[in-house]
């Protein structure tokens, strides 16, 4: 028999949001066009949406809906293969129409464009408003649709307004807060959908798969059989064009409170009584509230950060963050972040978490694995149970999502040959093709009213909570509780210094 993965589907749930209309504001922006207007399309062209559907694309960068449509062509074309006649009956859906967001005859030319589009495609009044804007806007925006009247839902869930917002949502615990308040007046909760494109991703969702869906792997997830979490989001890229955001941002924000926490809390909540999203919701803020503090007096050793210098990125020469374009020379930023977390409940009391992310590591890769203790004892003498490696279970969410678990297997040959046999599967192998695009299966969830994978308001305040004691000894640049900023070679895996942190604790960062 070949070795090899096979799936066997025995249960899809497909469901079919009712007809909508999607409003995208920042229509002329990046994330609009990398991301949103394909995913728009792709899940038109797998009948996921009903054909009873348009888009309506909002900047303020003037241009007509012919211009538009030209651009949603290039951008589809770009991201995936169109048949054309597909792309054509999509592109007839999609209108643009450009204003200033805080001119009221903009609102009232967009009220009248909605309801235009509603009765032309037969929406019924259903609409999604993405804001890929600015996050300094969303609340003033979120105010003006409001009293517009644009937020206003039908009587008896006729039909439904929600409102996507994508992250940063603040910057720290307070500005988080006053957000929430801000849109909090003018929206219920379930209208607000804060994304986080990490959970839109197959292998972060299949995390409670394997979990809650298996009967081998949950009793073994805790305390008494793992030894120890790492999680890692690897970029190689640098800071690219996000100059301007990455130098007001930093790694700590832009991919710790959100992503790395997120996939934290999938790995380390309790089973939720059902997939139902409050249950879902209910155990991932649970879990954060049960990650331990950073001890203020102390943060140096419990985190880590650093700034890349030049170096090496894909075999040629990469400039240090400092002298890349709109990055002041004497930036304090940090491209790179290690921390150790501990949970204080019964499941993982005493099991350290590590987490690390950065920019200009050696490659693109984001894992979650699960170190598993050595054997208690070991028959195979002379072999000591440390001889034998652990076994090690890891998610990779990218480039390639799929699941790998290490074991130790005899090899052919003499009586005591033992070695690492790794199991793998990946999603490309088993299933044919890439993985849905995260922000498809996100869409898709918004329109369907499903908001198991977006953020709840409470989670984000705690995420930011618990970073509270690291952004104030960070801003007061007290080296002597907080750590200086680590200098690490673009290409190489972070500062040296990061290493103590499971070094301390006699283990080590896993080579990818
Ligand atoms: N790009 C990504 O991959 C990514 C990933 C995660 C989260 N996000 C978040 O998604 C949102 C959009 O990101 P993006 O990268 O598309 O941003 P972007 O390209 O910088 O901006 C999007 C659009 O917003 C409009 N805009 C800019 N400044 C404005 C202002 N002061 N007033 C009104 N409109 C303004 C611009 O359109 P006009 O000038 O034509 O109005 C621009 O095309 C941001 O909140 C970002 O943090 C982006």
């Amino acid at each position: 028999m070949d070795s090899a993965v096979t799936a066997r589907l025995k249960v899809c749930v497909e469901l079919t949001p009712k007809p909508c209309g999607v409003v995208v504001f920042g229509a002329s922006g990046d994330l609009a066009q990398r991301k949103l207007l394909p995913a728009l399309f792709s899940l038109w062209a797998r009948k996921l949406i009903p054909p009873s559907f348009f888009v309506l694309g909002c900047a303020r960068t003037a241009m007509t809906t012919a211009e538009f449509r030209e651009k949603v062509r290039a951008a589809i074309a770009r991201r995936c293969t169109a048949r054309p006649e597909e792309c054509e009956a999509f592109v007839r859906r999609c209108a643009y129409l450009a204003g200033e967001y805080f001119d009221p005859a903009f609102h009232a030319t967009l009220a009248k464009t909605l309801a235009e589009s509603g009765a032309e495609f037969g929406t019924g009044g259903n609409a999604v408003f993405y804001l890929a804007v600015p996050p300094s806007l969303y609340g003033a925006l979120v105010g003006r649709l409001s009293a517009a009247g644009l937020l206003r839902q039908g009587e008896n869930g006729e039909s439904w307004r929600r409102v996507v917002i994508e992250k940063p949502f603040g910057r720290d615990l307070a500005s988080a807060a006053a957000l929430g308040r801000e849109i909090g007046r003018v929206l219920a909760e379930d209208q607000i959908y804060r994304i986080d494109h990490y959970l839109g991703k197959e292998t972060v969702q299949n995390v409670l798969m394997l979990r809650f869906a298996n009967a081998v792997f949950e009793p073994l997830w805790n305390r008494r059989y793992v030894d120890h979490v790492q999680i890692t989001v690897a970029e190689s890229i640098g800071v690219e064009h996000r100059a301007g955001y990455f130098e007001e941002t930093g790694l700590l924000r832009d991919m710790f409170q959100n992503h790395l926490f997120m996939m934290l809390s999938l790995t380390a909540m309790e089973p939720p009584a059902s997939f139902a999203a409050d249950n879902v919701r209910n155990e991932i803020v649970k879990v954060l509230r049960a990650v331990r503090p950073f001890p203020a007096e102390d943060i140096r050793n419990w985190i880590v950060r650093g700034q890349y210098a030049a170096g090496e990125a894909e075999g040629k020469a990469a400039p240090a963050y400092r002298a890349e374009k709109n990055v002041a020379p004497d930036s304090r930023i940090e491209t790179y972040v290690a921390a150790k977390l501990g949970i204080d409940n019964w499941r993982w009391k005493g099991v350290p978490f590590y987490l690390r992310a950065g920019k200009r590591l050696p490659r693109r890769m984001s894992e979650i694995a699960i170190a598993f203790k050595s054997v208690p004892h070991s028959i195979f003498i002379p072999l000591l149970p440390e001889d034998l490696s652990p076994n090690v279970l890891v998610l990779n969410v990218q480039p390639e999502e799929g699941v790998a678990l290490t074991i130790q297997a005899k090899q052919p040959g003499a009586k005591l040959c033992m070695g690492d046999l790794t199991m793998k599967f990946n999603y490309r192998d088993v299933f044919g093709g890439e993985p849905p695009e995260a922000y498809e299966r996100l869409l898709l969830d918004c329109m369907l009213g499903d908001q198991t994978l977006f953020l709840r308001e409470d989670t984000i305040e705690v995420a930011w909570s618990l970073l509270a004691p690291v952004l104030d000894a960070w801003s007061r640049a007290d080296e002597e509780r907080a750590g200086p900023l680590y200098p690490y070679r673009a290409g190489t895996w972070g500062p040296e210094e990061a290493d103590a942190l499971p070094g301390r604790d006699g283990r080590e960062w896993r080579a990818p």
